[in-house]
């Protein structure tokens, strides 16, 4: 399906950063690992911070033109076609993930998070911005099964063990691409792994 949605010539969310990962990239540092970074905007901007990206997603197409926005960029990241249900990054090998607008049915989405919380060195940070329930009534992105939607308690459940740096829901306008655009139910959520 996202083959097909990253199969035209343009970038479906733009090739601006997403604004939350823009405010808070400071909190980031050594490896990042991006999850499921589609046509690689948000890899991109990481990696002209001076951040070492490793960018994963499981669409072929959208990581081909990840590395396309690289090289035009003149950054280099690191791209891996993975499908996250299955995804177990090696345990305390990144200093950041990056989770931008990855809905995944629940058990899916506990487990993506496990794993990636345990992939993180003690004192890393795992910064996450997605549609909230919210969002189910409005036309302006994001999925159409509720379940996939986020809330902050299932969150805080997902980081119970992690430091809580900043979380929360709010309304706020998200215009990237053709893909958000418009007024949007978000959480926001910034967790540290305790050192
Ligand atoms: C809404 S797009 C967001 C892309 C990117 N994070 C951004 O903000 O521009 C969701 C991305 O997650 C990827 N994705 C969704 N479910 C996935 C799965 N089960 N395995 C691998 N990638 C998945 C899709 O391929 C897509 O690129």
């Amino acid at each position: 399906m996202w083959d097909d949605v990253y199969a035209k010539t343009d970038y479906h969310y733009g090739t601006t950063p997403n604004d939350f990962l823009q405010a808070h990239v400071s909190l980031l540092g050594g490896r990042v690992l991006s999850l499921g970074e589609g046509e690689g905007r948000n890899a991109v901007f990481m990696a002209a911070q001076g951040l070492d990206v490793w960018a994963v997603d499981g669409s072929e197409v959208g990581l081909r033109k990840a590395q396309a926005l690289a090289d035009a960029r003149s950054v280099r990241i690191e791209t891996e076609r993975v499908e996250l249900g299955d995804f177990s990054p090696p345990v305390a090998s990144v200093g950041a993930v990056v989770s931008i607008f990855v809905h995944l049915l629940p058990d899916v989405r506990r487990r993506l998070h496990q794993r990636s919380f345990a992939a993180l060195q003690p004192g890393g940070v795992f910064l996450l911005e997605g549609y909230a329930k919210a969002q189910l009534s409005r036309r302006t992105g994001g999925p159409k099964n509720v379940d996939m939607l986020f809330s902050l308690a299932d969150l805080r459940e997902d980081f119970a063990q992690a430091d809580v740096v900043l979380a929360q829901e709010i309304d706020r306008e998200v215009c990237e691409g053709h893909g958000h655009s418009g007024l949007a139910s978000v959480v926001q959520i910034i967790v540290r792994k305790p050192a």
